[in-house]
């Protein structure tokens, strides 16, 4: 499936959950929300840039409510959603982008080194998902998304958390699009579909790839479309934000 975003859910004044809000990917999404008159609740362990970006939501007609927050700590997890359940309420979307990714070989890696990077790739969306899936069915629906990679479906070598993380989250996302098909709530996977210049890329990207990075802001109106969905539009699928401002969504389930 193409095509350009489609309007479904209204989206102003309603409320976002972006967790690895501070910079690259999550930081133009959270400003994308703010745009249309979100309330964004922005979570990532960089505290000290959150604010920042809170102000910048605020100028340009959203509220914000930045979170300092490790999201590889499960129960910094849990009291962080809560804050936003009990202050903003029943978001409309949950956004899980925060990622770390550090290539080692399995000969490098430690155990609390893999449990680091999947826990705030895999156990983080669960946690998070777990948090808002009652009262999203409450409201009659919502929508949950998990950045994905080329590393969800794909090996890398020396990505020996990141790769079954992003496979992981795909798993996560394919189940309660199932699920959430019963209480109006879809679950899909997003890509970015083009380089981006992020603090990820800049640590990864060979100089070769850094050459056609673009800005991430051009792939936030895909991000835009799926805070608008429900089980009825698109749900159990991995969706590829590209730099025109479309998507491509392939069916997973
Ligand atoms: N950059 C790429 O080319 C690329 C490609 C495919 C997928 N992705 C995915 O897109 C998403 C965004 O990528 P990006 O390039 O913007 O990454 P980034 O590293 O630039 O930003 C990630 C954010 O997550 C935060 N974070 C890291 N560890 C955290 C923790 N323990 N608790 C809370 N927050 C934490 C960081 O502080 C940062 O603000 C990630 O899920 C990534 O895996 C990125």
């Amino acid at each position: 499936m193409t095509g350009s975003p489609a309007r479904r859910h209204e989206l102003r004044g309603q409320v976002a959950v972006v967790t690895g809000a501070a910079q690259g990917l999550g930081y133009a999404v959270s400003k994308a929300y703010a745009a249309e008159g979100m309330r964004v609740a922005m979570m990532d362990i960089r505290g000290d840039l959150l604010q920042r970006v809170a102000s910048e939501c605020r100028s340009i007609g959203g509220d914000a409510l930045p979170l300092s927050v490790d999201l590889s700590d499960a129960a910094a997890s849990q009291a962080a959603i809560d804050s936003v359940l009990e202050q903003y309420g029943t978001p409309r979307v949950l956004i899980h982008n925060a990622a770390l990714l550090i290539t080692r070989s399995m000969l490098q890696i430690t155990l609390a080194q893999w449990r680091h990077e999947i826990n705030i790739i895999l156990q983080a969306a669960f946690i998070l998902s777990k948090a808002v899936w009652k009262p999203m069915i409450d409201a009659g629906g919502g929508s949950i998304v998990y950045l994905s990679s080329g590393s969800g479906y794909r090996g890398f070598i020396e990505e020996v958390a990141y790769n079954p993380g992003k496979h992981g989250v795909e798993g996560l996302m394919k189940c309660l699009a199932l699920e959430g098909k019963a209480f109006n709530i879809a679950v899909n996977a997003a890509t970015p579909g083009a380089p981006i210049n992020t603090p990820m890329s800049d640590s990864n990207y060979t100089e070769e790839q850094k050459k056609t990075w673009v800005d991430p802001a051009l792939l936030a109106p895909a991000f835009v479309m799926l805070a608008r969905q429900d089980a009825s539009g698109l749900t159990g699928h991995r969706v590829a934000a590209r730099a025109d401002g479309s998507w491509d969504a392939v069916d997973l389930l």
